[in-house]
């Protein structure tokens, strides 16, 4: 079974994604966390990320089992993968781990913004998970709050609104909701709530 889940930062498709993985016993990869590293790769290097020969070489020489996680989740790093993610060769560079990812007889679950429409349109359950603007700045600040970052709301509002508008109008892999796929929107959800919807929603499609 494959589980394809998009949708815009900080809208629980991560936490989604981790929940019902664990509900069915299958693998996860975190598409955005290959991008994150791409961008951290070109930062450290003190190269502009929206540079394409710096950035697809970071991409071709990403080594997924080396990938801080810590360090790919700072706000700058975010954006920094933002503007990588818009390059179409880093994405080209990016696409064959994420499809032999998906090949894995036992099934999996993925997730970024082009889950359903390019990496595996053909997967068994395809969900596009959302929620509103202002709840995802609330829960991008308590984690960057938690992780030490000093930031105002306004500004990751901002922030993270521009990000949106990179993914969204990009020429290539834009972010949308792919035909057939699930509308879930976690604003007024808890954490258990959203991975509960979801699986909800994976069982009714697989058995209906
Ligand atoms: O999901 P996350 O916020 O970690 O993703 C970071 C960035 O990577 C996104 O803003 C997006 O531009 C890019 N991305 C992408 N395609 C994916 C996953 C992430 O373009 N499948």
């Amino acid at each position: 079974m494959i589980i394809a889940i998009d949708g815009p930062t900080a809208s629980g498709k991560g936490t989604v994604a981790a929940g019902v993985a664990r509900h069915f016993g299958l693998k996860r990869l975190d598409t955005g966390a290959l991008y994150r590293a791409v961008g951290l790769a070109v930062l450290d290097a003190a190269g502009d990320p929206a540079d394409e020969r710096a950035a697809v070489a970071a991409a071709e020489a990403l080594d997924l089992a080396a990938i801080d996680e810590r360090r790919i989740r700072s706000s700058a790093v975010g954006l920094a993968a933002s503007k990588v993610a818009s390059i179409s060769a880093v994405r080209s560079a990016l696409l064959k781990a994420q499809r032999s990812f998906a090949a894995d007889p036992a099934g999996a679950v993925l997730d970024g913004r082009d889950i359903a429409t390019i990496i595996c349109p053909d997967a068994d359950v395809k969900l596009f998970v959302t929620a509103s603007l202002d709840a995802r700045t609330q829960r991008r600040l308590a984690e960057l709050r938690n992780r030490g970052e000093a930031i105002e709301f306004e500004q990751l509002k901002a922030q993270i609104a521009e990000r949106d508008e990179r993914d969204i109008n990009r020429a290539e892999a834009p972010l949308r909701q792919a035909q057939g796929a699930f509308l879930l929107d976690t604003s007024n959800l808890s954490v258990e709530q959203s991975v509960a919807a979801a699986i909800a929603i994976i069982e009714q499609a697989r058995g209906g």
